[in-house]
C-alpha cells in the first residue's frame, strides 16, 4: 500500500497496513467499544448529533493531507497515522548516536520507552475530559467548531499511542491501553498523571491559555519524542506535530481576539487606565490584569510538565536513544553530550543562581527553555494589539520560580518577578498574581452561548480569516439536525 494514503476500508483507519496485521488489527477492534464508551461518557457534553466542519486526515503527505466535511462526532474516523519511514534513519543522538534506527523495541529499553508513551498518551485523553463542559458556553459557532476539532484529534493522539502500546508492548502494552481509558482528569482515585492535566478548564479564557501554553509543551514534548531512535514513535509524533499545530493556533489568536476585544471597548469608552477593573469589567470584557492572571497560572502549571530541572530520568533516556532534545538534529554538537554543560536556574543559600550542571541531566531545563521561548512570541503579537490601540500595558511570564508544584522551587515562594517571599506574604499577595474565585466568577458571568451565524459573543472579536477559508457567517455546527 502507498503509505502516504490512509486505508479507510477497515474499521480503523490507518497506513500501517493494518489489514495483514491481524493481531494488532483484533487488539484495536478489541479497544474501540472501550474507547466509545469513554467518549460518550467523558467526550464533548452535548452535540453528539451536531454535524461539526471537522478536518479529518486522508494523507499525511505534508502538502495535502486533510479534508473538511460536516460529521458526527461519534462517526470521526479515528486512525492510526504516521508519519513516511525515511530510509536509512539512524539514531540522532545519545550512546547509539550513528546506528540504524529500531524498527523494533529494544529489549533494555522497553521499560523507559512504555513509560514515555504511557505518559504522552495519557495526556491525550484528559484534555479532552478537561474541556468537555466547554461546548455549552461557546463564544460562536466558528469556536465551538475548533473546540470540537481539538477534542477529535486528541482522541487521536490517544489512538496513536495506543497502537503503539499494543503493537510493540504485547500483554502489557494491552493492559496499559485499557488503563488509559480508566483514569479520568480530575478524579480522586484514579486521576490523569500530570498535575496540569487533572485542574478544571472552567472557562473559554482557561480554554484558549490551555491550547496555547499546555498543547506547547505537548508540543515540546512531541518534538522531543519525534527525534526517538525507535522509529515507530518518531513516525507517529512527527505526524502528531501536524495536526498539533492548530491546537495551538486555536489558543494564540483565542487570546489575541480577547485582548483586541477588550481595548477596543476600552478605547470606545474612554477608559484611559487599563488597571481600572471595575469600569473595563462593566463594559462587558475581560481586563488585561484579569489576562495576565490567567496566563500566569497556565503558564507555571505548564512549566511543571516539563518535571524537575535535573533529572537522571531525562539523561538515561537521552543516552539511550529514546527522547532527543528540540531539533536535535540541526543542533551543531557532538549529540552525545558526555563533556558538556548547561546553565540551570537553581535555589542557592535562598537565591535564585545559574548554576552549570552536566548537560545530560539539565536536559529537561533546556527544554523548558526552549518552550518559553516559543512561547514569547504570542506575547509579542497579544502585546502588539495593546500598543497599537494605544495603551501602556504588557503582558508577560511569570518568573520560572513563581508558583511551581515541581522541581526546584517547589518549596519556596516567589512573586512573577522572581522575588522570594515567605509564606504569609504569599498567602496575602497571590490573589494579585493568580485568578480569584472573584476573577472566577466574573469570567463565567461572561460566559453565555453564541450560536447564531456569524455572531461573537460580546467579550471577543471575530477572527480575521474563517476556517478552510469560509465566510464569516458560515454554519461551522449544526446544532439542530
Ligand atoms: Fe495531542
Ligand atoms: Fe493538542
Amino acid at each position: 500500500m502507498n503509505i502516504m494514503n490512509v486505508d479507510y476500508s477497515t474499521k480503523i483507519p490507518n497506513n500501517v497496513n493494518l489489514s495483514e496485521d491481524r493481531q494488532v488489527l483484533k487488539a484495536l477492534e478489541g479497544w474501540h467499544p472501550g474507547y466509545m464508551d469513554w467518549w460518550s461518557d467523558m467526550g464533548p457534553e452535548g452535540f453528539q448529533q451536531s454535524l461539526v466542519y471537522l478536518r479529518t486526515a486522508y494523507s499525511v503527505d505534508p502538502r495535502g493531507w486533510a479534508k473538511f466535511d460536516y460529521v458526527k462526532m461519534p462517526d470521526y474516523r479515528w486512525g492510526i497515522l504516521l508519519a513516511p519511514q525515511e530510509e536509512n534513519r539512524v539514531i540522532p543522538f545519545g550512546e547509539n548516536f550513528g546506528k540504524p534506527a529500531w524498527q523494533e523495541v529494544p529489549g533494555e529499553h522497553r521499560a523507559t520507552l512504555r513509560r514515555l508513551i504511557v505518559i504522552q498518551g495519557d495526556t491525550e485523553p484528559a484534555s479532552v475530559e478537561q474541556q468537555r463542559h466547554l461546548g455549552k458556553t461557546a463564544p460562536s459557532l466558528y469556536d465551538l467548531r475548533n473546540l470540537f476539532q481539538v477534542n477529535v484529534e486528541e482522541g487521536r493522539h490517544l489512538w496513536a499511542m495506543v497502537y503503539l502500546l499494543q503493537k510493540y508492548f504485547g500483554r502489557d502494552g494491552r493492559e496499559e491501553a485499557d488503563e488509559l481509558l480508566r483514569r479520568r482528569s480530575g478524579d480522586a482515585d484514579s486521576p490523569r498523571m500530570l498535575g496540569a492535566f487533572n485542574e478544571a478548564t472552567p472557562d473559554w479564557l482557561s480554554f484558549f491559555m490551555f491550547t496555547y501554553f499546555t498543547d506547547r509543551d505537548g508540543k515540546m514534548q512531541l518534538h522531543s519524542l519525534a527525534q526517538s531512535g525507535f522509529d515507530p514513535l518518531s513516525r507517529t509524533c512527527r505526524f502528531m506535530l501536524t495536526e498539533e499545530a492548530h491546537h495551538m493556533f486555536v489558543g494564540e489568536t483565542g487570546i489575541s481576539r480577547v485582548v483586541q476585544r477588550t481595548v477596543e471597548a476600552m478605547k470606545a469608552a474612554g477608559i484611559s487606565d487599563p488597571s481600572d477593573i471595575a469600569k473595563v469589567r462593566a463594559l462587558g470584557v475581560v481586563d488585561l490584569p484579569t489576562i495576565q492572571k490567567k496566563l500566569n497560572l497556565h503558564y507555571s502549571l505548564s512549566l511543571d510538565l516539563f518535571g524537575s530541572e535535573v533529572s537522571t530520568n531525562a539523561a538515561n533516556a537521552f543516552n539511550a536513544g529514546i527522547k532527543g532534545r528540540y531539533h536535535e538534529t540541526q543542533i551543531k554538537d557532538d549529540h552525545r553530550l558526555q563533556n558538556d554543560t548547561y546553565p540551570v536556574l537553581k535555589l542557592v543559600n535562598g537565591e535564585i543562581k545559574r548554576v552549570d550542571e552536566p548537560a545530560l541531566t539539565a536536559l529537561n531545563m533546556r527544554l523548558r527553555d526552549d518552550y518559553t521561548q516559543d512561547c514569547v512570541k504570542g506575547l509579542l503579537r497579544w502585546n502588539k494589539i495593546i500598543s497599537t490601540a494605544g495603551y501602556d500595558f504588557m503582558l508577560t511570564l511569570p518568573n520560572v520560580a513563581f508558583h511551581r508544584q515541581i522541581g526546584e522551587f517547589r518549596d519556596i515562594h516567589a512573586t512573577p518577578d522572581g522575588v522570594l517571599i515567605d509564606d504569609t506574604t504569599w498567602s496575602k499577595q497571590k490573589g494579585e498574581w493568580l485568578p480569584s474565585a472573584d476573577d472566577g466568577d466574573f469570567i463565567a458571568s461572561l460566559m453565555t452561548p453564541v450560536t447564531e451565524l456569524g455572531q461573537f459573543a460580546p467579550w471577543i472579536s471575530p477572527p480575521k480569516v474563517g476556517i478552510d477559508n469560509k465566510p464569516g457567517d458560515f454554519e461551522y455546527v449544526k446544532i439542530e439536525t
